[in-house]
């Protein structure tokens, strides 16, 4: 085995072992919407207040958010696995999403889920290449969120085949 290779399998047992928080991105350009779940995001800064989210290139979200200027970004309550599956595992290639769940406008046209009381808008400061993944600089413009609120981790969700392979 080369090295890159063993440095590869290390790197994929590495972030096996990370849980993290399982969110919604949505998105709307045009006649255009869509949203997928996301397991790669972080704050990168706390004043101002910045949010990174990343799409893979292959999704249909990544496509629209490509002219959004505004992106929702929801908390999945622990009870809603099915929404999660319904995001991650379906792709807005072949099924309408949103019209499975309740939804409304929110700023810049962003789907926000009814089903998500938790959730910001944030306006698209930059796209970063980032490998097969682009990264979306979010500037918080909008949204709700409860105190002591909690979402959907990884190590709860049922294994999901994505919609899209990554
Ligand atoms: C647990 C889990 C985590 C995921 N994380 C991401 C992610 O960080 N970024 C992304 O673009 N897709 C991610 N996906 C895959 C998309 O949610 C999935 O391919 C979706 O069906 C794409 O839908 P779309 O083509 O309608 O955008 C993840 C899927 C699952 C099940």
């Amino acid at each position: 085995m080369s090295d890159s290779d063993a440095a590869r399998q290390v790197f994929e047992a590495f972030v096996r072992a990370l849980d993290t928080d399982i969110l919604i991105v949505t998105a709307a350009a045009g006649a255009q919407r869509d949203g997928c779940v996301v397991g790669f995001h972080t704050q990168t800064s706390i004043d101002p207040s910045r949010l990174l989210v990343c799409l893979s290139d292959k999704n249909r979200t990544y496509r629209i958010a490509q002219a959004a200027g505004v992106l929702a970004v929801h908390l999945v309550p622990p009870d809603a696995v099915d929404l999660a599956a319904l995001f991650g595992g379906e792709t807005g290639d072949e099924v309408d999403k949103l019209a499975e769940c309740a939804w409304h406008p929110g700023p810049g046209g962003a789907p926000v889920l009814e089903r998500c009381p938790n959730w910001i808008a944030g306006r698209v400061l930059q796209r970063l290449p980032l490998g097969d993944h682009g990264g979306f600089l979010l500037d918080p413009v909008g949204g709700q969120a409860t105190s002591g609120a909690r979402g959907l981790r990884l190590s709860e969700m049922p294994p999901i085949e994505p919609g899209h392979e990554a």
